[in-house]
């Protein structure tokens, strides 16, 4: 594998770019379309042994640190919905401050880029401790997380050598909710929504291609925001991950401050910050939250809030209320599920031009590390 920068100058740019490679080498091989007799289905060769015993587990625990939370967080509606069994999330470090409630009948996934992280490893050892089936999703064979684990997937997204997750992110997306369709099984009940986002799969590459062209856009809109303190990132259902992941890479790479904000929440506290001067991107691409998402749209402008809205492609008119907002960013829509993976896109590239126009260096920030070893 070649780890150089290729045209690219920087590994962030480059990974982000990457993206529709990565992802199709994620998916190679694990996705079936089916012949004759066959439905569509997804193969994770790592876990064939033990889905008989997740699909018993009284709850799954999604636990991991950084980015690889955020996904897991992006994953968890797909999973409940086809599971049938109750998710929940972990910060690695949280679930070790508070020694929390890890059961035999649980299903422990542990999400990380590295498999290295010493709170998720150390999280991990607590669950094996208390008996959970332990699964792994990380981006490195032999890594510590994915030996110790009993049995895991690997998200085969490359080396990531950027500080700041980009591809490892999307790719870990797409391994959950191949892994919420593998334990969804065949029921007869789900099979045209399994059929309908394994056929988004095989197309996502190509929609991520298309999103990646919005580059020069949001580099226009990163001139624009260059002086800015502070940059707010409202999201709810699949997109809440959204909202805390773009906002993450913001602070990461950009230096600015930024925080991603459960829509839903809005009234208990965001709504005070909101005036003409803060920035806000709301995140409203088309699905069952859509009509919520535009009365927070309603809200916001009616405090004149400064909006910056992603919504689908042709809802422009439907989001921006004759001109409410400053900016409009049309993205590709996709199953609702994996609307996420082509969302990030855009904020990740705003994130990378910020820190360029900023003049930060952008595949290692200061102070963060790739792999965080200690606790
Ligand atoms: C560090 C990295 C992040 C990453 C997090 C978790 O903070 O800078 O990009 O998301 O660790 O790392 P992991 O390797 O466990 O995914």
């Amino acid at each position: 594998e070649q780890i150089n920068k290729g045209n690219y100058e920087h590994y962030m740019q480059k990974e982000i770019h990457e993206q529709p490679e990565s992802l199709t080498t994620t998916m190679r091989g694990r996705l079936i379309r089916g012949g004759t007799c066959k439905a569509k289905t997804v193969l994770l060769g790592g876990l064939k042994d033990h889905l008989k015993t997740i699909r018993r587990s009284r709850r799954i625990v999604f636990i991991g640190c950084g980015t690889s939370y955020n996904a897991a967080l992006a994953a968890r509606p797909i999973l409940e919905e086809l599971s049938g069994i109750p998710v929940t999330m972990e910060i690695a470090s949280d679930l070790l401050d508070r020694q929390g409630p890890i059961y035999r009948e649980d299903t422990a996934v542990f999400v990380s880029q590295s498999g290295e992280t010493a709170d998720t490893l150390h999280a991990l050892e607590y669950a094996l401790q208390n008996g959970a089936l332990c699964v792994g999703i990380t981006n490195t064979v032999g890594s510590v997380i994915a030996r110790k684990t009993h049995c895991g997937v690997h998200i085969n997204a490359g080396a990531e050598i950027g500080v700041a997750s980009t591809k490892a992110y999307t790719s870990q997306i797409v391994v959950m909710a191949m892994l919420a369709l593998a334990i969804g099984g065949d029921a007869i009940s789900n099979q045209a929504r399994r059929e309908a986002i394994i056929d988004c799969l095989f197309d996502l590459p190509n929609k991520v291609r298309e999103v990646l062209k919005l580059d020069q856009e949001m580099k226009d809109l990163a001139k624009l925001l260059i002086a800015e303190q502070s940059l707010l990132m409202f999201g709810r259902g699949y997109n809440y991950a959204t909202a805390l992941e773009g906002s993450l890479k913001v602070k990461e790479v950009a230096l600015m401050h930024s925080e991603g904000i459960l829509a839903g929440e809005m009234k208990h506290g965001p709504l005070a910050l909101v005036d003409e001067s803060l920035p806000i991107v709301v995140i409203a691409t088309h699905d069952a939250c859509f009509s919520k998402q535009q009365s927070v749209i309603q809200q916001l402008h009616a405090r004149k809030g400064r909006l910056i809205v992603m919504c689908s492609r042709g809802d422009a008119a439907a989001v921006s209320l004759g001109g409410a907002c400053s900016r409009v960013i049309e993205v590709p829509q996709v199953e609702d599920c994996l609307q996420p993976v082509v969302n990030i896109v855009p904020l990740q590239l705003l994130a990378y031009h910020l820190t360029v126009l900023r003049g930060y260096n952008v595949d290692q920030p200061r102070n963060l590390a790739k792999s965080v070893t200690t606790e």
